[in-house]
């Protein structure tokens, strides 16, 4: 048996390790690995690590790629890979171009799919000899996780069986994770036809962590090092260690040595945008993920959600920010028109949310005595679908609850069902404080009341 000397011992190391230990203790990571690295000898060290998350708590998807194993198999029966035309990524201007899979290519992605799995399988499968996981082992569950449709027709391009996810069955995923298993997903999905689909690996690593409501989307990039992500790059650091999704530049004009890790930031971006807490692009370099999971200054690219941001009440430097998002809406009729003088007048009804010095959303909230009005809530179209409307409400239902009002009420030519799943039931016009009568013109916008009830 070897000695441990003390002076040997890390001890400090251990002591600094030992909060992220406790923070990630249950957490669900989704980390994608690129086709490439996956028949590479240094995934068995990365399988160890992965080996060691699990056995510290964390519960696991693993995504990988298989480019290069598809390529290789179109190559060996004589056909040339095909990709469509440049299309916009969801973030960025910047254009990605997609695979056609064709009848012919279709059999080139089973046959990778099956030896890229059974790859994968066996590395789990090692014992770990000589290393300080000897003798761990975690077992891998991989099948029909993904739904996917035909990505379909495109500037006259068929793709053929290249598809576009339709869901993950995060219910089945969820159980397996419970079991303490790594769920492997690939990049082929399945349509309720019985069709195959070939699918972008990031895109279902993205998506997964989105469905799956993942504390992190973790990309391992052949290419991090290149670009300049981390201390051990060997480019000249690119000194971009942290993004913010909530930053409405993110991930444009990004220096041209980041360049081809644009794709899986602007996923990163999406995945933020869409409730993920925190993405990580880390390169492949052995230890490299233990250091960024595990260390304060980490060792990759930090893609943040940022904290939803605190509500606060309007200032006259708001005026012009709130303009902006609500004129849009006042031109289609949608929100009720006024001018910026009225605006300007009526500044201290207003609420904003503000992310990186531009408002992001707003409402106003006028009290009557016992009932409060909730007006003027827009939020801007790239921040929507996040419930920050909702929590623009709450933040005012329980304003108008310290001013000792009963109940919140809204006018709304569209948006009354939004309103109803916020708590607020139909009301009639009858019901508007009198004040408020008095200046509300029904005929001329229809506008239907909802009310809530505030205890
Ligand atoms: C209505 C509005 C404020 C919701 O903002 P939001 O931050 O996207 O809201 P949330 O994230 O809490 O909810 C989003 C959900 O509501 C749905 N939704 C949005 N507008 C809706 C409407 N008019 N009717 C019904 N549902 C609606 C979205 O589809 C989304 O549902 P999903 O998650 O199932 O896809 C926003 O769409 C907006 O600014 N609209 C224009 C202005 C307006 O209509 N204001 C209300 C009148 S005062």
């Amino acid at each position: 048996m070897s000695e441990c000397k003390n002076n040997d011992f890390p001890i400090e190391w251990l002591r600094h390790t030992s909060p992220y230990i406790n923070t990630h203790r249950g957490s669900t990571f989704v980390v994608w690995v690129s086709g490439t690295h996956v028949d590479q000898p240094a995934f068995a060290n990365l399988v160890h690590d992965l080996t060691l998350l699990c056995h510290l708590g964390v519960r696991l998807v693993l995504v990988h790629g298989m480019r290069p194993q598809i390529d290789a198999e179109l190559r060996a029966r004589g056909l040339e890979p095909q990709f469509g035309n440049p299309l916009p990524t969801n973030n960025s201007e910047n254009e990605y171009r997609v695979r056609i899979t064709d009848s012919q290519t279709m059999p080139a992605v089973q046959s990778a799919l099956a030896t890229l799995r059974s790859n994968i399988e066996s590395v789990f499968s090692t014992g770990l000899p000589n290393t300080p996981m000897s003798g761990a082992q975690v077992t891998l569950c991989s099948g029909n996780f993904v739904m996917a449709k035909p990505f379909g027709v495109r500037d006259g391009i068929d793709y053929c069986h290249t598809g576009e996810i339709r869901r993950i069955r995060n219910r089945q995923i969820k159980h397996i994770l419970d079991k303490d298993m790594v769920v492997l997903l690939s990049p082929v999905g399945y349509s309720p036809t019985g069709e195959q689909f070939n699918l972008h690996s990031e895109d279902v690593a993205t998506r997964a962590a989105i469905d799956l409501q993942a504390d992190k989307l973790i990309f391992l990039h052949d290419e991090a090092l290149e670009a300049g992500v981390g201390p051990e790059s060997r480019h000249e650091n690119t000194n971009l260690r942290e993004i913010s999704a909530t930053d409405h530049n993110a991930g444009r004009a990004l220096p041209t040595a980041m360049e081809p890790l644009q794709g899986v930031i602007d996923n990163s971006i999406f995945a933020c945008r869409n409730g993920v807490q925190r993405c990580h692009i880390v390169s492949t370099g052995d230890g490299a993920l233990l250091k960024e999971l595990f260390t304060r200054d980490g060792s990759g690219l930090l893609i943040d959600s940022g904290s939803y941001d605190t509500i606060r009440q309007a200032s006259t430097r708001d005026v012009s920010g709130i303009m902006a998002l609500v004129k849009p809406l006042i031109d289609e009729n949608i929100l009720i028109h006024r001018s910026e003088q009225e605006l300007e007048r009526h500044i201290n009804d207003f609420y904003v949310a503000e992310r990186d010095g531009s408002v992001i959303a707003c409402a106003s909230l006028t009290i009557y005595a016992k009932q409060a009005e909730l007006g003027c809530l827009a939020v801007n179209p790239d921040f929507r679908a996040s419930g920050k409307a909702g929590e623009i409400v709450q933040h005012l239902a329980l304003i108008a609850q310290e001013k000792q009002c009963q109940s919140l009420f809204a006018l709304t030519t569209r948006s009354g069902d939004w309103f109803r799943e916020q708590g607020f039931e139909p009301d009639t016009l009858d019901n508007l404080p009198t004040a408020r009568q008095q200046r509300h013109d029904a005929t001329a916008r229809g506008s239907k009341m909802f009310t809530r009830k505030l205890d």
